[in-house]
């Protein structure tokens, strides 16, 4: 049985344009917040492996998608390493902020400690495995090192992240560490992912776009290509989908320093732009404003049209430019994959 998405990444000839949504899972489904309620808090949701298997497949029965991806969160890992996370309704998430050498030398890294707090996710991932249709691909996820790195340091959601930047503007000792343990804890987690079922890895850089020049270098591509060296090293077969956040043009530097199989395209990036830069190089994935999502109607449709009309059947995975938002009516997600699914059926010679 073919499977869309994982043979677009392999260099297969897909069956069709692959179609899966960023947080495809979550509230805007009234399914989601039926079982989140029952579950009684978000993490007990990513921690119970029979709850965070139903959420994850709610949305392949809604939708005609190709993929699903593992229900957990970027922000496990910092919990596993000991920095006490909580989801406060309406705040977000909330941690025990780290900010010196003696902060990252308390923070739990041995494999065994962090896999014993972690292993009901790896129990999450071969539970959808199996209940997974065959033509569907399992992605696994983890959030990117400097990505996590500025929840630690800012205990939470920022708006700047000004704490975490003068870090790396000033090379502090304590967060090259903290990313160095990062690299490290993240290879393990995705490596587990793929021995418990995941297909496809995908790791999210939602603050890349904070750093340029050297920074960027030191603290997105470089950890993201030691990840996915290690990666291929052990699972050659697996695909990794990169998504460095709001980096523009920089995305050619990304995808060359990195050596990713795909990459994940911010809506401002330019589609046309992408065809002519990155396509030759890798697949690439994207990227419908969330927002026309929310709007639906002809201003989403157009927008869709243009990003299929630009990007190759074949080479591109249909997918937003970053996560679905919770106000998002679920019957535009319908509209939106029939839309796809007619374009590409009648522009097929
Ligand atoms: O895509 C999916 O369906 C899989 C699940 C998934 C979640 N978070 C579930 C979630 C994935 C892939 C993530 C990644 C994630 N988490 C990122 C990277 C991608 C991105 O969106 O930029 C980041 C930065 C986080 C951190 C995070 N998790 C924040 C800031 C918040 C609070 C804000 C919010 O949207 O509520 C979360 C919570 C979270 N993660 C929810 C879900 C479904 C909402 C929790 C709830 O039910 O209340």
């Amino acid at each position: 049985m073919s499977k869309p998405l994982l043979d677009t990444l392999t260099g297969l000839s897909p069956s069709r344009r692959p179609v899966w949504l960023m947080r495809q899972a979550g509230r805007y489904l009234p399914e989601y917040r039926e079982v989140r309620q029952t579950a009684g808090g978000f993490l007990n949701l990513c921690y119970t492996p029979d709850l965070a298997c139903e959420v994850t497949l709610q949305p392949l029965r809604r939708y005609d998608l190709d993929a699903a991806i593992l229900f957990a969160d970027i922000l496990l890992i910092p919990q596993a390493m000991g920095c006490d996370l909580d989801f406060r309704e309406n705040e977000g998430p909330v941690l025990r902020k780290i900010g010196s050498a003696a902060d990252v030398a308390q923070l739990n890294s041995g494999i065994d400690e962090l896999n014993k707090i972690l292993s009901p996710v790896y129990d999450a991932v071969s539970a959808i495995k199996s209940n997974l249709d065959e033509d569907k691909t399992l992605i696994g996820f983890c959030g990117a090192p400097w990505t996590v790195a500025t929840y630690m340091i800012e205990g939470g959601t920022s708006v700047e992240r000004a704490a975490s930047r003068l870090a790396a503007f000033a090379n502090e000792d304590w967060l090259n560490e903290l990313v160095d343990k990062l690299v490290s804890a993240s290879i393990e987690y995705l490596s587990c992912q793929v021995e418990a079922g995941a297909e496809v890895l995908q790791i999210f850089d939602t603050w890349s776009g904070d750093l340029s020049g050297e920074l960027l270098q030191r603290y997105c591509f470089q950890p993201i290509a030691a990840m996915r060296s290690e990666l291929k090293k052990r699972h050659p077969h697996v695909p990794v989908i990169g998504f460095a956040r709001g980096i523009g043009v920089s995305q050619t530097d990304f995808v060359a320093a990195s050596k990713v199989d795909g990459v994940s395209i911010e809506w401002p990036v330019n589609t046309g732009w992408a065809r002519d830069n990155l396509i030759e190089r890798c697949v690439v994935q994207g990227n419908l404003d969330p927002l026309s999502l929310i709007g639906g109607g002809d201003g989403m449709l157009n927008a869709t049209r243009q990003i299929l009309q630009d990007l190759p059947a074949d080479r591109h995975i249909f997918n937003l430019g970053h996560g679905i938002r919770k106000e998002t009516p679920p019957e535009h997600v319908s509209d939106l994959v029939s839309f796809i699914r007619e374009f590409d059926r009648t522009a097929k010679p």
